[in-house]
Order: structure tokens, then C-alpha cells, then sequence
């Protein structure tokens, strides 16, 4: 419960949450992950995939998760807590909220290594360090950079602290105000790659290995990948989306707010890999190079470009504070319920999470050093960070949202934080009771081994399984018809 009768903290402007979730959204995740990823699981086919599990999915989960945060106004437990309360269901099911606080924080915790690559490359740009001209160079500075714990360190920490003093100052001093002129930059920057891209010699293939779907056969690991990234990328299933949305005023649409974000970082994401693949065609490099693919390719392309310093230094500057501008959402569940629950006060929050938060990031970024070889499974302690997140963690709070919201709740709780029209009322709410469930299970499934998917030879079943899934679901409870014809 709120520990003081004060209405919360509202954002400020009437931008103000679309900018904060737009600046959660964007990220690493856009710049970094999606291409290294999209290059690791052999491009078009993945792609394809990772845009229906935005819209099938990530979407959905995305307004569900807002609409709890306004409903409930409070850091996810306290948040699912009380909406469930409200229809006199469980409070076990706050489990979600818990789930998703620590999902965010360890996210965050190999987030602020990632973060710190594009500091200290932004530093390298400044001071000339990346002189050098061939992939191998590139891979030389990248590792080397990687080899000392300390200056690796420092720059984690460095991102560490940066997020804690933000995330003190509070969601509007510190959140709102720097995502404003930060996200028109870094579009501006990636269509200057492109458009040096389109010069390179590598663009034509650039764009075929990224939207030609003929790759037929995605593995089971890719699809998996695929909807753990839709999450990742759209902040979802951690806290972070719904402690923000807990902040927003009443009368603003959920609706359209979320399908302006999932479209912005849709675009930038697709902008990236425009910009990336290129230099990693022209250049002869492997695109399943892995996560130092972006540090190792751009380098090359800004050596290249007229007034590739300045360009590159401009690059790295928007990466970096895109990347702070995520992780500060990922602290902020955290942190609002520290205050909300244990009186504290918004700073020494900050300061308490950030001392946890360092020391599991040290852990973190020593797996690229002298924890090189402390694997369990063929994986490091930052490649599990990533790989219980993003594949297990969201996608299984994301069901449980979705879950709850369809069939545990009152109907009347999200038709009324949602204001939707009835049509597009009863498309949400198809989505969350059927097609997000069965989307999330079906890649489970294909994961666990239990059932191997093609959706090229499987479409057939998948639709009868939905169709039968919605004939129980309605006959049971129904709530189609009921939101169709209310209003
Ligand atoms: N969406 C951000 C990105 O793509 C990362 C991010 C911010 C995030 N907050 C999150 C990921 C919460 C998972 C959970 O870079």
C-alpha cells in the first residue's frame, strides 16, 4: 500500500509517458540486440516472427500492462495486488509483480555492461582510439577493451551510477525531460548509416538476408529468441512499462499510446539492421558474429564516411543515452516500491538498489574476462542473465498477464481503464484471452521439444487449436458477445 495518502506523481507534459516508454522501448535492445540476434538466427525468417509477436503479443501485453499501472498505481505488486483485489481474486497472483521486479533488475545488471561498450566507445571516438581498418582490427580493440576488468568495470559502474542519480532525481526531472531531444537524434544518425549503407556495396544483400522469407525452417531456439526479444524490446513483462504507467493521467488512451510506441521502436529497430548489415556484407564480416557485431562493424563504416568522427562520436553519444534512458526504467518498478513500501525516500532507494545493482553487474561483466570460463551449460553468468530473461522470465509473466486480464478479472476493470470502443474492445480482448496465450504456448511448447513447430505446414492446426480454444473459452465465460454488444 502507498505509505502516504498523496495522490502519485503524475508525468508532466501530455507527452510526457509517450516519450518515457518510447525512451524505454528504445534501446540496446533496437541497436545491439536485434541485429546481432536477427544475424545469429540467419535473418528474414526470424524477422518475420519477431514482428508477429509484436503485434500478436507484444502489443497486447504491452496495454494490459499499462492499464494495470493506472488501475492499481503503484510498482507491479502493489499495482496487480490491488486490481486484483478489486474483483475479490488472490492476491497470489501479485507473484507476477515480483517476478517482473526481478526480471528487470537482472536485466539491468547485464544491461549496464552493454552500456558500458558504448560509453567507452563513445570515448574511443573522442580521443581517436579506434584507429584501425580491418575487421580483425576492430575484433582486436572490441576484445581488448573487454580483457581488463577494470576499464570494463569502470564503465559499468560509470552506467551504474548514471542510472541511480537519474533515477533519484524522479520521473520528471530525471526521466522525462532527456528523452525529448535524445530520440529525433538517433534516427537522424541511423538514416545517415543507411544512407551511407546504400554507397557501401553491401545494401542490396543487406536487405535480402533481412526481409526475404525464404529461410523456410526457423529453429526452435530462434523462435524462442524471437518472443523473448519482441518482450525485451518493448520493455514488457519487467516492471517497467506498468510502474510508468501507474504515472499517466487518466483521460489518456492507452490504446493509442501503446500502438505509437511499438510502431517507434519497431522502426528504429528495422532502421538498425538497415544501418548494420550493410558494413557486415561490404566488409566480408560473419553476421552471427555475436554482441560485439555492432561495435565491431560501425567503427569501420564511420572510418570510412566523410566526417565519420564526428558522425560516429554523434552516434555513440544517442546510443549511450538511449541505452540510459532504458535502463532507468528497468530500476524504476524497484525503486517505487522501496518507497511506496519501506519509507524510503526516493534517493536512498536509489543508492540501496544501486549497491545491489553494482555488485551483480561486476559479476556480469566479469564473464567477458576473468569469469570468462565460470559456465554452467556452455554459459556464462551474463549469457544466463539474458537467456532466463528474455526466454523464460517475459514471455512467462507476459502469459500470466494476459491470463489474468482474459479470464481472472472482473470485465468491467479493463473495459473501463481501457476505454475502448466495443470493436476494438473485443479485438483486445480476443488477443489477450486467445491469441497471445496460445501464440506464447505454442513456442514454449516448440522449445521444450514437445511440439515442432512450421507454421508454413502447422497453420491448419494452430487455427483449429484457437478455434476450439475460443468455443471453450466462451461457452464458459462469455465474454465476447458480452463486449460486443455493451454500448
Ligand atoms: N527495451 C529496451 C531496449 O530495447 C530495454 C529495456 C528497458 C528493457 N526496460 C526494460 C528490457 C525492461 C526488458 C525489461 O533496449
Amino acid at each position: 500500500m502507498a505509505s502516504s495518502g498523496q495522490p502519485r506523481t503524475q508525468w508532466l507534459g501530455r507527452w510526457g509517458f509517450m516519450l518515457a516508454a518510447t525512451g524505454s522501448a528504445v534501446g540496446l535492445g533496437n541497436i545491439w540486440k536485434f541485429p546481432y540476434i536477427t544475424g545469429e538466427y540467419g535473418g528474414g525468417a526470424f524477422v518475420l516472427v519477431y514482428l508477429a509477436c509484436i503485434l500478436a503479443v507484444g502489443v497486447p501485453v504491452m496495454m494490459t500492462e499499462i492499464a494495470f499501472g493506472r488501475r492499481g498505481r503503484g510498482s507491479p505488486i502493489d499495482a496487480i495486488r490491488r486490481v486484483v483485489n478489486e474483483s475479490g481474486r488472490s492476491s497470489a497472483w501479485s507473484l507476477i509483480g515480483w517476478m517482473a521486479m526481478l526480471c528487470g533488475f537482472m536485466i539491468l545488471s547485464f544491461y549496464v555492461v552493454v552500456a558500458g561498450w558504448s560509453f567507452s566507445y563513445l570515448w574511443k571516438m573522442l580521443t581517436g582510439g579506434l584507429a584501425g581498418s580491418s575487421v580483425d582490427d576492430m575484433a582486436a580493440v572490441f576484445g581488448a577493451n573487454n580483457a581488463n576488468p577494470f576499464i570494463l568495470g569502470g564503465w559499468s559502474t560509470l552506467v551504474a551510477v548514471l542510472t541511480m542519480v537519474i533515477v533519484g532525481k524522479g520521473v520528471q526531472e530525471g526521466i522525462e525531460k532527456n528523452v525529448s531531444w535524445m530520440m529525433p537524434g538517433l534516427v537522424l544518425m541511423l538514416i545517415l548509416l543507411i544512407i551511407f549503407g546504400v554507397f557501401s556495396g553491401g545494401f542490396g544483400e543487406a536487405v535480402s538476408f533481412l526481409f526475404s522469407f525464404n529461410a523456410g525452417s526457423l529453429s526452435s531456439e530462434g523462435m524462442l529468441a524471437a518472443l523473448g526479444h519482441a518482450f525485451f524490446t518493448l520493455s514488457l513483462a519487467s516492471g517497467a512499462i506498468l510502474t510508468y504507467g501507474s504515472y499517466l493521467p487518466k483521460g489518456a488512451s492507452i490504446g493509442r499510446t501503446t500502438i505509437s510506441v511499438a510502431i517507434a521502436d519497431t522502426v528504429v529497430a528495422l532502421m538498425a539492421g538497415l544501418a548494420i548489415f550493410p558494413v557486415i556484407f561490404a566488409n566480408g564480416m560473419n553476421p552471427g558474429e555475436g554482441p560485439g557485431l555492432i561495435f565491431m562493424s560501425l567503427p569501420l563504416a564511420f572510418q570510412a564516411m566523410p566526417m565519420g568522427t564526428l558522425f560516429g562520436i554523434l552516434f555513440f553519444l544517442m546510443l549511450s543515452m538511449a541505452a540510459l534512458t532504458s535502463s532507468i526504467s528497468m530500476v524504476e518498478a524497484t525503486v517505487s516500491w522501496l518507497c511506496d513500501n519501506k519509507g524510503m525516500t526516493r534517493k536512498s532507494a536509489s543508492w540501496a538498489t544501486g549497491i545491489v545493482l553494482w555488485l551483480i553487474s561486476t559479476l556480469a561483466m566479469l564473464s567477458f574476462n576473468l569469469g570468462a570460463d565460470w559456465t554452467l551449460a556452455g554459459k556464462n553468468f551474463f549469457d544466463w542473465l539474458d537467456y532466463l530473461t528474455s526466454r523464460w522470465m517475459m514471455p512467462l509473466g507476459g502469459l500470466g498477464t494476459v491470463v489474468l486480464a482474459g479470464f481472472v478479472l472482473k470485465s468491467e476493470t479493463f473495459r473501463d481503464e481501457l476505454g475502448l470502443a466495443p470493436l476494438p474492445y473485443t479485438l483486445w480482448l480476443t488477443m489477450v484471452r486467445y491469441v497471445s496465450p496460445l501464440g506464447i504456448l505454442v513456442i514454449f511448447a516448440d522449445a521444450l521439444g514437445l511440439y515442432q513447430v512450421s507454421f508454413a505446414v502447422h497453420w491448419p492446426w494452430l487455427l483449429a487449436i484457437l478455434l476450439v480454444m475460443v468455443a471453450v473459452g466462451e461457452t464458459l465465460s462469455p465474454r465476447l458477445r458480452q463486449a460486443l454488444r455493451s454500448r
